[in-house]
């Protein structure tokens, strides 16, 4: 049986596959209406979402089977002191597949090893989110037509941002790669991401506080929200939080084929004067969101159409 924890779990070749899979869901819908007839999912949100839990649940629901799940701890057992573990060990018995997000890093994981149904990282705290990696590649590959030899600009808060964290690990498998990594210095991506990642496998990488001076570089634009929910005090949030606002300004000298992207929720980094830029692909990508994630439970639950 297989997880989906961090994005490396899957190997190029499995992503590609869900890739390919999520590209004929969205060509031939019909043809995979019925393919989870009789299947569950639970969702399992210890933490806020729109995107992840509804896209999930949507997805589930295109292929024919059912939801259920509680969308804040408030409204779990975890209220009354009970463990991940045993919370994962009977929701085992009620789904064939969950989708958990928790604010602790390493929860998920946690879950897997006791598991007895494919358990998917929906989030855990500042550390990784690799169903928004997939929805990302997917994103990257309908919109370029292709995973590699891109400059990408990672902007924003790349120090708790578990989307920039999931993407870099996985792109860096890809060739022909360049990281362009745009924050703050207090919210640069952490250490290890530097050496496990970028310094061991010789990855083109560069840290710049301004996206001003490498815009016209740019192939693709990542922006992030600053993680409210992960600062220690508000004051340090406030002082930060507005560093970086895309708008029509910003972009005098980007590409005509610059590609903009967000997992979203956005709060001000992105001007909505945008949203009508044929540039701007973040709500193309929510809905790749939905695709991508069908193709993933249809993978892990070992479903063939
Ligand atoms: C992201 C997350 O939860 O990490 N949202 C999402 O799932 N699309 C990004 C964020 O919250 O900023």
């Amino acid at each position: 049986m297989k997880h989906l924890i961090d994005p490396t779990d899957l190997s190029v070749e499995e992503i590609d596959e869900i890739l390919n899979l999520a590209l004929d869901i969205i060509d031939n819908h019909d043809k995979y209406k019925d393919a989870c007839r009789g299947k569950k999912l639970a969702t399992l949100f210890f933490e806020p979402s729109t995107r992840t839990r509804l896209s999930f649940e949507a997805a589930m629901m295109e292929l024919g089977g059912n939801v259920l799940g509680f969308s804040s701890a408030e409204s779990s057992s975890a209220t009354k002191g009970e463990s991940v573990g045993d919370t994962i060990r009977v929701v085992g018995c009620y789904a064939d597949i969950i989708a958990m997000r928790h604010p602790k890093e390493g929860a998920p994981m946690l879950g897997s090893m006791v598991s007895p149904v494919p358990i998917i990282n929906a989030g855990d705290g500042g550390h990784n989110h690799p169903t928004q990696t997939l929805t990302d590649l997917l994103t990257i590959k309908r919109e370029k037509g292709e995973l590699k030899n891109f400059t990408i600009g990672l902007c924003g808060d790349l120090k708790f941002g578990r989307t920039v964290h999931s993407l870099i690990k996985a792109l860096s498998r890809y060739e022909g790669i360049k990281f362009v990594l745009i924050s703050p210095k207090e919210l640069k991506v952490p250490d290890y991401i530097i050496t496990e990642v970028f310094e061991k496998n010789n990855i083109d990488y560069r840290e710049v506080t301004t996206m001003e001076e490498v815009m016209s570089e740019l192939d693709i634009i990542y922006m992030t929200r600053v993680q409210k929910e992960r600062f220690f005090n508000e004051a340090d949030y406030v002082r930060l939080k507005d560093t970086y606002i895309l708008d029509k300004s910003k972009l005098k000298n980007a590409k005509d084929t610059l590609t903009i992207m967000h997992p979203l929720p956005r709060v001000n980094e992105i001007s909505t004067e945008l949203d009508d830029d044929p540039r701007a692909a973040y709500f193309r990508q929510a809905m790749n969101g939905k695709y991508v994630r069908m193709a993933l439970m249809l993978t892990l639950l070992g479903v063939n159409v």
